[in-house]
């Protein structure tokens, strides 16, 4: 008898049974967690933790076992003290019945370290990748930050998504501004850039930065931006950490006579300080999507990702 894998097409898997899975979270990310559920129609299964007094914790599900699939959301800015805890969380479900565990982390960090700068590193992006690829079955992700490291698939060995906010913050833009025009800070903005001014309808602009360290960054103008004179400048980047790269592009713009710019990122990361520098700088106002909580947050997600979610569940079942 011929032994035959049971693959699914594109088309053929649209028309299987919505597959819900159970969601679990960190002990921080309950709410997205919450949204997620509430928004694909899952249950949320709480997760109760115990640190003991040496300083070790323990996960605990509170209603196991569970019965089918499971997506762990966790929002992973500043993720090493998150990664042991999360680690232990898909061991968890797997030992209390989970078919698969995927992993739903809107910010994938690590992803900037793409190569060796100094002797003795190793590459940051491609270790963490290697960690998750061990212990979960997927991955959901948003606007990771491919640049040495072009596609997810170079680095995880685990089925990837990666999912593009440009056209809700093109949507947010064409609404909130009117005659707006957008700059990428550096050749590393141009992947967002142009996708974020067809979805807002504006022209775009790329400008050149060299960072001579993690907040010192100078930006060249080019000479042909008197031609965006009227319109407001929309500033894009997929992460704000320092707010150095902002502040520099808000200050060159003002002083070549634009009004206030909006800044706009979609990652939140955002280091001590940073919106007070890029406000101090001149800008209107700074935004960004909630794949990082934090008083920024104008641009919902919870929707792309549930969509995300159901179709990776639905994916993997398949191929069951
Ligand atoms: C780097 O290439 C990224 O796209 C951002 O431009 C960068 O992370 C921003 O960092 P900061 O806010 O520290 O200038």
């Amino acid at each position: 008898m011929t032994q035959t894998t049971k693959r699914s097409s594109p088309t053929n898997m649209l028309q299987l049974p919505p597959v819900r899975p159970t969601f679990l979270s960190l002990p921080g990310d309950r709410l997205l967690a919450s949204r997620l559920g509430g928004a694909s129609g899952c249950s949320v299964l709480p997760i109760a933790s115990h640190v003991f007094p040496d300083g070790e914790s323990c996960l605990r599900l509170c209603a196991p076992p569970i019965t089918g699939d499971v997506a762990i959301v966790a929002m992973l800015r500043d993720p090493e003290p998150k990664l042991a805890e999360l680690l232990l969380l898909a061991e968890a479900a797997r030992q209390w019945g989970a078919i698969s565990v995927g992993l739903v982390a809107p910010y994938l960090p690590f992803m900037r370290q793409d190569a060796v700068m100094q002797v003795g590193e190793a590459v940051t992006a491609r270790s963490f990748a290697k960690i998750i690829s061990r212990s979960f079955d997927w991955l959901v992700t948003i606007d990771p930050h491919l640049h040495r490291i072009q596609r997810l698939s170079e680095i995880y060995r685990i089925p990837t998504r990666a999912l593009h906010t440009a056209p809700l913050l093109g949507q947010w833009i064409a609404k909130n501004v009117d005659q707006p025009f957008i700059v990428g800070p550096d050749v590393e903005s141009r992947q967002w850039a142009d996708d974020i001014a067809a979805s807002a309808h504006a022209p775009a602009v790329v400008l050149n930065k060299t960072r001579r360290g993690d907040a010192q960054v100078s930006i060249r103008l080019p000479d042909d931006l008197d031609q965006f004179q009227g319109r407001v400048p929309v500033l894009v980047d997929d992460i704000i950490s320092t707010g150095t790269t902002m502040a520099a592009t808000v200050s060159q713009l003002i002083d070549h006579g634009f009004p206030a710019p909006l800044c706009v990122a979609v990652h939140a990361v955002f280091s001590p300080g940073a919106v007070d520098a890029i406000e101090g700088a001149g800008a209107r106002c700074v935004v960004s999507t909630n794949t990082i909580a934090h008083i920024t947050n104008r641009i919902d997600v919870t929707p792309l990702l549930a969509s995300a979610v159901s179709r990776q569940t639905r994916r993997i079942a398949a191929l069951r």
